[in-house]
C-alpha cells in the first residue's frame, strides 16, 4: 500500500480508500461486510468512507458492527461520516448544515458507528440555507470542545465557499477544513482540474476523490450489457443508469471499450488503469472505491504495484479520448 498525506495535514491515508455507499448495509450483510473490511485491512487500506444518508444510516450501524467483531486498534484506520442529507427525518432540522443539524447528526454517526470519535467529518454538500460560518464554528467545535472529530472538510463545495471557509477559520482562530470530497475520474475532470486547482497549493488542502470507476463503468463491465447484481442492474439504481448510460451510452461505451483495450495491452485490468489515471494526479490524497467485494478490491489495490506504467504521456493520451460530461 501506498500513504500519502492529506494535503499539508499531517494524516496519512491509504492512497486507495474503500467507501460504504450502496455496498455496506445494502449488498453486503454483516458477514458480507466484515469479509470486505478484513480484506481492505490486510491490503492496508486504512481509510473507511461513510455519511449518514448511506443506506438511511444503515451503512454506518453495519461497519460500526463489523469494526466491533474485526476489534482492529483504533490507531491503526481512520474513518469519516459526512452531514448534510440526514436519515430520512422530514423537517427542516433534520439535514443541512446548521449547528443543530451538525452537531446532533455527529453524536447519531457515532453511536452508529460504535466510536467515540470520527477522524474525518464532511459537508456532503453546501447548505444555501445555512451561513457557511455557523457551519465553520459548529466543526471547529466538534473538534476543538467536544473531542468528537480530528479533521473536517466539504463534499462537492466550490472553490469559492472553500475559500470563504479558510477566510472564517482565519479571522475567528477556528479549525479550517483540510479536505475536500470530490468525484474525479476519467469521465468527470474539470472541477478538480480547474476550479479547485488554486486550492491545493494556496490552502494545503487534501483531496479525496469519490466514483475513481466512475460507479463501475470504468471497469469494463457494462461494455456488453448489464451484469446480474452489478450496481446498474440493481433496482433502486435505475436513476444512475440512465444518468450514465442514458441518451450517450454509445458513445461512453465505445470510449470505454478503446481504454479496456489499453489496459489489456499493458497487462492490467481497466479498473488499474482507470484508478492509476486518478492516482497520478498528485493532489490527489485517496481514492475512495466503492468495491463490492474482496477480489475487486484486491484487483484495485493490485494497480499500485503498477504506478510505473501510468506515464505523463499515457495518462494525457487515455485522458484526451474522455469526454468530460459525467453529471453528479
Ligand atoms: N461525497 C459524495 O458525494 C460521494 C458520492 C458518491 C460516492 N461517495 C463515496 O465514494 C465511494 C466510492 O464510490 P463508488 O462506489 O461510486 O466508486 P467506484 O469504485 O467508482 O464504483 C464502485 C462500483 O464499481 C464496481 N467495482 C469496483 N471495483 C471493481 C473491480 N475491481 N472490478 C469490477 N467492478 C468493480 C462495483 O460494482 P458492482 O456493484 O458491480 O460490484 C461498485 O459498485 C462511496 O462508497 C462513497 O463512500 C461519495
Amino acid at each position: 500500500m501506498l500513504y500519502r498525506r492529506v494535503g499539508r495535514s499531517g494524516l496519512q491515508t491509504s492512497a486507495v480508500s474503500l467507501g460504504a455507499w450502496a455496498t455496506i448495509g445494502e449488498r453486503l450483510d454483516l458477514r458480507g461486510t466484515v469479509r470486505l473490511l478484513d480484506e481492505a485491512y490486510v491490503l492496508g487500506v486504512n481509510f473507511f468512507d461513510n455519511a449518514e444518508t448511506y443506506g438511511d444510516g444503515r451503512a454506518e450501524e453495519l461497519m460500526g458492527r463489523a469494526l466491533v467483531e474485526l476489534g482492529w486498534p483504533r490507531e491503526e484506520f481512520l474513518v469519516s461520516s459526512k452531514v448534510y442529507w440526514g436519515t430520512g427525518g422530514k423537517g427542516p432540522t433534520a439535514r443541512g448544515l446548521s449547528r443543530k443539524h451538525v452537531v446532533e447528526a455527529c453524536d447519531a454517526a457515532l453511536s452508529r458507528l460504535r466510536l467515540d470519535y470520527l477522524d474525518l467529518y464532511l459537508c456532503h454538500r453546501p447548505d444555501p440555507d445555512a451561513p457557511i460560518a455557523e457551519t465553520v464554528q459548529a466543526m471547529s467545535d466538534l473538534i476543538s470542545y467536544h473531542g468528537k472529530v480530528l479533521y473536517w472538510g466539504t463534499s462537492e463545495w466550490s472553490a469559492a465557499d472553500i475559500f470563504r471557509a479558510h477566510e472564517i477559520a482565519r479571522e475567528r482562530n477556528l479549525v479550517a477544513p483540510i479536505i475536500e470530497q470530490a468525484q474525479y475520474n476519467l469521465f468527470t475532470r474539470s472541477r478538480v482540474e480547474g476550479e479547485y486547482a488554486d486550492l491545493f497549493g494556496r490552502l494545503g488542502l487534501g483531496l479525496s476523490v469519490w466514483s475513481p470507476l466512475a460507479y463501475g463503468l470504468l471497469t469494463g463491465k457494462y461494455n456488453d450489457g448489464f451484469p446480474v447484481d452489478a450496481r446498474l442492474s440493481r433496482e433502486g439504481y435505475e436513476w444512475l443508469r440512465g444518468d450514465l448510460l442514458g441518451e450517450r451510452s454509445e458513445s461512453r461505451l465505445e470510449v470505454v471499450r478503446r481504454m479496456c483495450e489499453t489496459a489489456a495491452g499493458l497487462e492490467m485490468s481497466p479498473a488499474q488503469l482507470s484508478i492509476l489515471w486518478v492516482l497520478a494526479n498528485p493532489n490527489v490524497s485517496t481514492a475512495i472505491t466503492g468495491a463490492s467485494s474482496p477480489r475487486q478490491l484486491r484487483e484495485t489495490v493490485g494497480a499500485l504495484g503498477l504506478v510505473e506504467q501510468m506515464t505523463p504521456a499515457l495518462r494525457m493520451d487515455i485522458g484526451a479520448a474522455f469526454p468530460d460530461d459525467l453529471v453528479d
